[in-house]
């Protein structure tokens, strides 16, 4: 089933050549976005779904472009947002202990420098389990989470968070704004970037942003993507790519201005980004020693594209040949980590339960699904570790290292982890 298409393919004579060229409108500058990847019909990435289901599920064309005059790389198509984020959304965020340590950290940094004045508020777009709010409230300082998930809002308030269930965009900000009054520091993780109407969360940032507070980002960094060719990063959740180049071209849409970025090694590369208005603080050296890396690696040119969406057919097809031949061995094989991500590799790669007996998960709300798309039966890692497999793909790669010192006994038990970024490895 499709409701949206806001793509559309030209199709013109190039010499002897019918070029298809498929275009959309920037969300940004709306100047055109010209596409470089295609990852073909995906499902929603956190749709695991329920064995016994019967209803259709939901497919759109996962393809990524870059805006030709602002340089934002953006999806093609967009999945209306109520699909993703609602009250079965499963994605917790504090199932990792580096991710704890990162957010409680952050809180700590955010309560010893931007909230120190008198009775300092913070604002928290997409706040998910509570994650990094949990320390502002054990800390008895003035805050709030909007995050339209109701079950994750949920656990949130559980810890104590204060927690309003909506989007937020313009309105929401102007309600927030009526009620508890400006805020000093609106933050953002890995949410920015999973919402196509920006242009409406930058006006409510412009409403409910203090005279000299900031406004702070982190997502998955684009540079990192096409150094990692960690092309899994692109599924309907993640709608932008951010660059400082292109962060700093949308800043100033709206009277912001890029201050600072720092380089995260969370999540498989991410940068933080923080805005504020424009001339009511220094641009840091970061901002302009970013810049300079980012256009040294031409990290949006058109041979930079090519070689990205070459590279990712490659691993597709290395990591297919290399699952398909432990099948026809006999070996057992099962996945790690039903990570968001993973939808793509799997629905791009054709990998079904035929080549994957199963994924573990510690996640509650995926075990006993089967993954969106692809159907491989989702369990309870206590049926992993009882085990032993002779090979595990690992699709939660951004934790690698947590996941590979709690799971010792795979490479103990003479079995080998198989990753694909940057390419198909088995060891
Ligand atoms: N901040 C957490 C982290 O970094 O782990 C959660 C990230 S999770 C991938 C993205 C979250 O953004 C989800 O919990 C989702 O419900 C929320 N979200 C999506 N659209 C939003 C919007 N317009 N306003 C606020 N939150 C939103
Ligand atoms: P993420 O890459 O979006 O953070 O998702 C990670 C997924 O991997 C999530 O479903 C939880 C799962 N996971 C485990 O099963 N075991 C682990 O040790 C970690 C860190 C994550």
């Amino acid at each position: 089933m499709r409701d949206t298409f806001l793509s559309h393919v030209r199709v013109f004579e190039k010499g002897t050549i019918t070029v298809m060229e498929s275009t959309t409108t920037c969300r940004i500058c709306s100047s055109r976005v010209r596409e470089f990847v295609d990852f073909g019909e995906q499902p929603l990435s956190d749709a695991f779904r329920d064995p016994a289901a019967t209803d259709e599920e939901y497919f759109f064309r996962l393809a990524v472009g870059v805006c030709e005059e602002c340089t934002m790389v953006q999806l093609m198509e967009e999945v209306p947002r109520e699909r993703m984020f609602h009250e079965d959304y499963p994605y917790l965020s504090s199932g990792s202990s580096v991710m704890r340590a990162h957010f409680s950290g952050l809180a700590r940094r955010f309560l010893d420098t931007e909230l120190t004045g008198d009775d300092p508020f913070i604002v928290e777009l997409g706040c998910n389990d509570g994650i990094m709010l949990g320390t502002v409230a054990e800390a008895g300082v003035r805050h709030l989470g909007v995050e339209p998930s109701g079950g994750v809002a949920d656990r949130a308030a559980a810890k104590g968070v204060r927690v309003r269930k909506d989007f937020f965009e313009a309105g929401t900000a102007a309600s927030v704004l009526a009620e508890d009054g400006r805020a000093d520091v609106i933050y953002a993780a890995n949410t920015l970037c999973h919402i196509p109407y920006i242009g409406s969360v930058l006006e409510g940032v412009d409403a409910l942003l203090a005279e000299n507070g900031v406004f702070v980002f982190e997502d998955p960094y684009w540079a990192e993507i096409v150094r990692r060719n960690s092309f899994d990063q692109i599924y309907d959740e993640h709608f932008y790519f951010f660059t400082a180049h292109s962060v700093q071209a949308m800043a100033s849409r709206y009277g912001l201005e890029l201050v600072d970025v720092e380089l995260l090694p969370v999540h498989g590369g991410e940068a933080r980004y923080t805005l504020a208005r424009a001339g009511s603080r220094p641009v840091g050296a970061s901002v302009t020693r970013t810049l300079r890396a980012e256009q040294e690696s031409r990290l949006t040119d058109e041979a930079t594209l090519t070689g990205f969406a070459t590279r990712v057919r490659a691993i597709r097809d290395d990591l297919l040949e290399l699952l398909q031949g432990l099948a026809k061995e006999g070996r057992k094989v099962v996945g790690y980590g039903a990570t968001a991500k993973s939808a793509t590799v799997l629905n791009y790669c054709g990998i079904g339960p035929d080549l994957i007996e199963y994924i573990a998960d510690t996640t509650p709300a995926k075990q006993g699904r089967l993954t969106p798309g692809s159907h491989i039966p989702v369990v309870p890692h206590e049926r992993f570790a009882a085990d032993r497999p002779d090979h595990v793909l690992l699709l939660a790669w951004n934790h690698a290292e947590e996941i590979m010192a709690n799971e010792r006994g795979v490479r103990e038990s003479g079995g080998a982890w198989i990753q694909y970024v940057p390419r198909v490895e088995v060891g």
